[in-house]
């Protein structure tokens, strides 16, 4: 059981962040990665396409004989995590609680905002976790619908990101936060634009190295975690051609991928 991979899911390349942490927290196990290129972005469709796609990620994860899936996608997890952990025994988390926790730790004021896609955003899933865990807390949420495709297209670095950055986040910007959490795993790569329009104090919250850490915690509660030492080796797999995503990829890990097959079915 304990050789068996972790399998990792997001709509395209925003799980990356996750594998990322993932391979520095725990460099011996094996990944399979699928991104659903074909499908993103998954932020603006209807909760019910959400929970179809997500259900259907999993199941070909299950091919794999995973012992662990992360959703590596805050879309997903907000709207399928809470069905998917009823229907599958295989463990399943998402990527909101991590940041959550971490968020929660770091505002001194008790104000924080949560960016992400528009399913996100509507869900309330962060406002609901936050609230949660201390009820005092002001949530201010903000959907960002166009910050994936940038991202996806390879344009994170471009000055078209500090553009969109200035029309989204100029109402965040009035409501006195100190911390706002990065509720997509696309957003990461888009970090300077945001903090250059947010000021310096304010604090981004990603939630991949936190989700890798509960990773690893949960790995060894349930005595799963790969025991001995070994280079992992993580898979990629996508649902569209994998050009694209090769290009993207090497972005987010900072190194190259070398190879991603294409899944046909999913
Ligand atoms: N990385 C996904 C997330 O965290 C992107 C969602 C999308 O495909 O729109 O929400």
């Amino acid at each position: 059981m304990r050789d068996k991979p972790i399998g990792v899911f997001d709509s395209g390349v925003g799980g990356l962040t996750v594998v990322k942490q993932l391979a520095k927290e725990m460099p011996s196990e094996d990944i399979i990665y699928f991104g659903d290129t074909a499908r993103v972005p998954y932020g603006t469709k209807s909760p019910p396409t959400i929970k179809k796609f997500s259900i259907e990620n999993v199941l070909f994860l299950l091919n794999f004989d995973v012992k662990l899936i992360i959703i590596a996608c805050n879309t997903s997890s907000a709207i399928g995590l809470p069905f998917l952990s009823k229907y599958f025994s295989v463990p399943i988390i998402g990527v909101i609680k991590p940041g959550v926790k971490a968020a929660i730790r770091s505002t001194r004021n008790g104000r924080i905002g949560v960016i992400g896609t528009t399913a996100t955003i509507a869900s309330k899933a962060y406002e609901k976790e936050i609230k949660a865990l201390n009820p005092k807390i002001k949530v201010y949420g903000k959907n960002c619908p166009l910050f994936v495709p940038l991202v996806e297209e390879g344009w994170a670095g471009d000055d078209i990101v500090d553009i969109a950055a200035k029309k989204y986040l100029a109402d965040l910007k009035g409501k006195k936060i100190d911390t706002v959490i990065l509720g997509c795993t696309h957003y990461p790569l888009l970090k300077p634009a945001i903090q250059r329009m947010m000021g310096k104090a304010v604090k981004l919250v990603d939630s991949a190295e936190e989700t890798a850490r509960e990773a690893r915690n949960l790995l060894e509660e349930c005595g799963l975690k790969y025991p001995g030492r070994r280079a992992g080796r993580p898979r990629f797999y996508v649902s569209d051609a994998p050009g694209k995503f090769l290009t993207v990829a090497k972005r987010f890990l900072g190194k190259d991928v070398k190879t991603a097959e294409q899944v046909k079915d999913v």
